[in-house]
């Protein structure tokens, strides 16, 4: 068939590794410590909430900013989890995924000339968003937990055309949590070059050590100039519902719920009825809970990991971790680089992973590096951790 010319912007787009991985990996009936795919069971007073929505019919659009109710109860948690300045729902939209209000928020802030600072590793839907805007990304390093920002690397990356800059934390794939100092410095930044940082707060509850969560919006004088986004995806196991949300300035937030409006209309209403239920139904136990299972998971996975061999900086927060295979590369062969070290935990532990280069500009940067995901039921990923140390005894 004629090949049909594509609009230039798709043409750096291409399916992930992360796919063929996934692919080979159940060809072996192995374990997917690859995805971010969370495989916990949504907590019931989510379902239960949801079903009486369906069974009310609640099923026509809703406002393009989402139900009046559930914005009132995300505005209490910014306020009160996020110590953010908002006062009121109009500084608060409902998207499809915090994905979707990352595209909403990126599409009402930059397009062709404005640059945009990502920091890498970095989460690839950042990268490929940013790019569809037509916008020049400024990438700069943040290596992990433990590492500080460079201030340095940071103001060089900084010119004239510098709009936005990206603030994920916890980070994923590093596990890096972003301490308050390096927020305040960032933040002196933007007030100095007149930038905006959107943020993605998905893991917010994810921590460990005592790590504390920081928002940038809440330190003085950055709720102006801050898009919050965060969401249900991870912290109440509904990834496939597609729920997440925008905190900002009632400006931002307007032109961004026109956009959301423009591309879905508004977020599934049924399942904006059910998430009332994770805001008002569960509570501090819920997160202490969630906490302290998910530090006993990355207990399990990195001490696996190191007692293979593998360097591992212990994420701070998040459900992965970022290990480096190459104290391994003297010892066994197959892991010249990060594709052949998947492709050779693939294949003799029947794990996957996701290969280093796909959280950098240069590949070359994740040349030693796999990321593994411990969001899996106990019993898998312990039987993941068994099949690792039994492939390289
Ligand atoms: C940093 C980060 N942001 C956003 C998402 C997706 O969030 P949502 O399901 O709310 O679109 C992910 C999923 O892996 C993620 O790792």
């Amino acid at each position: 068939m004629q090949s049909i010319s594509l609009a230039e912007r798709t043409n750096a787009l291409k399916q992930s590794d992360i796919r063929a991985v996934t692919q080979q990996v159940n060809a072996v009936d192995g374990i997917n410590l690859g995805q971010g795919i969370c495989d916990l069971p949504t907590p019931e007073p989510i379902r239960e909430r949801t079903r009486q929505a369906v069974t009310d019919d609640q099923s026509i659009y809703s406002h393009y900013a989402g139900i009046a109710p559930l914005r009132q109860a995300i505005l209490q948690k910014a306020q009160s989890y996020n110590d953010l300045p908002a006062t009121d729902i109009d500084e608060v939209m409902v998207s499809v995924g915090s994905t979707g209000a990352f595209v909403t928020a990126a599409m009402a802030l930059l397009e062709a000339g404005d640059e945009v600072i990502l920091f890498e590793p970095f989460y690839g839907y950042h990268r490929n968003i940013l790019e569809l805007t037509g916008a020049t990304i400024r990438y700069v390093p943040l290596s992990g937990p433990g590492d500080t920002l460079d201030t340095e690397a940071l103001e060089r990356a900084i010119n004239e055309n510098t709009k936005a800059v990206i603030v994920t934390t916890p980070v994923n794939p590093s596990g890096k949590v972003w301490a308050r100092h390096e927020l305040e410095t960032l933040l002196d930044l933007m007030q100095q070059h007149d930038l905006v940082a959107i943020t993605d707060e998905i893991y917010e509850y994810m921590l460990y050590d005592d790590h504390e969560h920081v928002s940038l919006a809440s330190l003085p004088g950055a709720y102006e100039r801050t898009i919050t986004l965060s969401g249900f995806s991870k912290s109440y196991n509904v990834t496939g519902w597609r729920m997440g949300y925008a905190v900002a300035p009632p400006h931002l937030i307007e032109k961004m719920g026109l956009l959301n409006d423009l591309f879905y209309i508004c977020a599934p209403r049924p399942l904006q009825h059910g998430l009332l239920a994770a805001l008002e139904d569960l509570g501090d136990e819920y997160i202490a809970q969630m906490q302290s299972d998910y530090a006993a998971r990355r207990q399990m996975l990195c001490e696996t990991l190191e007692a293979i061999g593998f360097d591992v900086p212990w994420p701070e927060g998040a459900y992965y971790v970022l290990a480096d295979f190459a104290p391994l590369q003297a010892t066994h062969d197959g892991f010249e680089n990060d594709k052949a070290a998947c492709q050779t935990l693939v294949q003799d532990a029947h794990v996957a992973s996701v290969t280093g280069r796909s959280f950098y500009q240069h590949p070359e940067d994740g040349r030693t590096k796999l990321r593994f995901c411990f969001a899996k039921e106990l019993p898998i990923l312990k039987q993941a951790c068994t099949q690792l140390r039994t492939a390289l005894a």
